[in-house]
């Protein structure tokens, strides 16, 4: 039997919209990633690399998520609360590339326990929150189509570089 990975996905945390669970999901995948790295103690260079893909696909889903409740007319209280909340996250994993890339802190067990923790609530709670309101009021379409070209370019982006040197031959 395959072993367990560091965060699984399960139906639990579906939000019930197919384009943010996807999202939810190449998010877990790049966490994933991160805890490999950090229990075969790889380089520097690749853990930079991941974490620069976390940060970069955060933002592209942290978009998505604004443009849906901002489209849909989502309670203007609770979008300001969900705004607060990505931006904190946003400046946290920003904070935690900085001391690894800057002052050479490596990535500790407990940062990444944190993040998926994060993650984990922040779907369970706010993301769930949202999602149901946004699905009795019809999601809007046009939101969701814009951005499904835009993220197959970020997932992309934040698949692992090592994968692509195949590519050349
Ligand atoms: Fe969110």
């Amino acid at each position: 039997m395959a072993e367990k990975a560091f965060f699984e996905w399960s139906d639990a945390i579906s939000v019930g919209v197919d384009a943010i669970d996807e999202q939810h999901k190449t998010l877990i995948g790049i966490l994933n990633r991160l805890f490999i790295a950090i229990v075969e103690r790889t380089s520097n260079e690749v853990t930079i690399e991941i974490l620069d893909a976390l940060i970069d696909y955060t933002k592209t889903h942290f978009e998505l998520e604004e443009k849906l409740m901002r489209d849909a007319g989502y309670n203007a209280a609770e979008y300001a609360l969900h705004l607060q909340q990505h931006q904190a996250f946003i400046a946290k994993t920003s904070e935690i590339a900085r001391k690894h890339l800057v002052d050479g802190k490596s990535i500790s067990f407990e940062v990444v326990h944190f993040l998926k923790r994060w993650l984990q609530e922040h779907i369970l709670g706010t993301d769930k929150k949202y999602a149901a309101v946004l699905q009795k009021m019809g999601l809007p379409a046009p939101a969701l189509a814009a951005f499904a070209e835009g993220d197959r370019a970020a997932k992309e982006a934040a698949a692992p570089k090592l994968r692509k040197w195949w590519q050349v031959w």
